[in-house]
């Protein structure tokens, strides 16, 4: 390729690209958005996808971004995946690869509140409509599904933590030939696999437990191989593909999932039973507690003994009484998001839900009290002496 004299041309092209042979513990950062051709026709056909190799960085594929879509799909047991650069942009283009203008889709009425803003103001807009359903009524899901487009659910829906019948969902769709997706975001692959199920799609906000440190933003779909390529034919034409760094953020954050997330397991389960004896508490959401409506279903359908590290409460004195308990905390923060190694408290009903009308709220359990809790790596015996002494702060107040 270029060579030259002058010193910007030098400073330009000397840097030439180290051949190495040995293999990197860590895997290296592409940090590039385009790519040089010896020929024109190479080119075309690489961006043709005729031939391999690698054009821009809008999706058309990068080095580090399909190391961390390798070890996606790896880890969920699909054919193949494909990352974005946030949660949303993926369940955007799943939602676009499966439904054109006139199709019907079916969601679960409980999902993560921007989920419901895509679904309930972006969707319609584009031509598609869209029918919620109560995910743990499989009657009403089967009347639905004939004719959708696509069936959406969380495995352990955002914030109030509940588990359908994931297994039943899956068959039903394949019954009636609709694909399913699900949002693996509150599970992880290390907690459940929801292609063995028979989900066709699995999505995931890999800024929560997959990079795990809260410091990137980033989503992935994993499918099949074909499938993979209608989804990445989407994000090249809307944009929204993860970048390299992010990648590589994803990557380091995976080879520690398992050690979070059993950490943050056993937190979340100890903190559930000790909130579930306060009185400043009403109610305790958290499938790992014996008493909780879906104990067994969740047992057979995440990783045995563990149930996750995402809980949510009611605490007494609505709006007033969470805002106050919330307050009291110190080790754990107020804040957005979760997975992270931070234990984040958030009241959904004013922030992750808030695009849920106010009125639509109490039909989905969104109720002014409901705290939802994001248990981080902290130590136990500290976070114990937080929650008791907000318990303490509202039965005081
Ligand atoms: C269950 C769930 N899915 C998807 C998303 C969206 O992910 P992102 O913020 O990476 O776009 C979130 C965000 O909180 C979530 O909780």
């Amino acid at each position: 390729m270029t060579t030259g004299e002058g010193f910007s041309t030098r400073a330009i092209h000397g840097a030439r690209v180290p051949e190495v042979r040995q293999i990197p513990a860590s895997v290296p950062i592409y940090q590039t958005a385009t790519w040089g051709f010896e020929t024109q026709e190479e080119y075309a056909e690489v961006i043709a996808f005729e031939r391999p190799g690698h054009t821009y960085g809008r999706g058309y594929g990068n080095p580090t971004v399909e190391a961390f879509e390798a070890v996606m799909a790896e880890l969920e047991g699909t054919e193949a995946a494909f990352a974005f650069s946030s949660g949303m942009s993926a369940i955007h283009a799943v939602s676009l690869a499966l439904a054109v203008a006139g199709d019907r889709v079916v969601v679960s009425r409980e999902l993560y509140g921007g989920t419901y803003a895509l679904f309930s103001k972006v969707l319609p807009r584009y031509g598609i409509e869209v029918e919620e359903v109560e995910s743990h009524d499989l009657e009403a899901v089967r009347a639905a599904l004939p004719g959708a487009a696509f069936f959406y659910v969380e495995t352990i829906a955002n914030p109030r933590c509940t588990v359908a019948d994931l297994e039943a969902l899956a068959s039903s769709c394949r019954d009636a030939g609709v694909p399913a997706v699900i949002d693996n975001t509150f599970a992880s692959p290390w907690l459940c696999n929801p292609a063995s199920l028979g989900f066709d799609f699995v999505v995931h906000s890999v800024t929560k437990y997959i990079a795990g440190h809260s410091d990137v933003v980033a989503g992935v779909v994993c499918c099949s191989a074909q499938a993979r390529s209608t989804v990445q034919g989407v994000a090249i034409e809307v944009g929204g593909a993860m970048q390299p760094f992010d990648a590589w953020l994803a990557i380091r954050g995976l080879q520690t999932l398992e050690v979070r997330l059993d950490r943050q397991c056993r937190s979340a389960l100890i903190l559930a039973e000790m909130l579930a004896g306060e009185t400043a508490v009403s109610a305790v959401h958290y499938s790992g507690l014996v008493s909780h409506p879906q104990h067994e279903r969740a047992s057979k359908l995440l990783r045995p003994g563990y149930f996750g590290g995402m809980l949510s409460v009611e605490v007494s004195g609505g709006i007033g009484g969470a805002a106050a308990w919330c307050e009291a905390l110190s080790t754990a923060w107020i804040g957005a998001s979760l997975g992270g190694t931070h234990t984040l408290v958030t009241h959904p009903a004013s922030t992750t839900h808030r695009q849920v009308a106010a009125s639509e709220r109490a039909a989905r359990g969104l109720t002014d009290g409901l705290v939802r809790i994001s248990t981080g790596l902290e130590n136990i015996e500290d976070l114990l002496a937080d929650f008791s002494h907000a318990c303490r702060t509202v039965r005081l107040g």
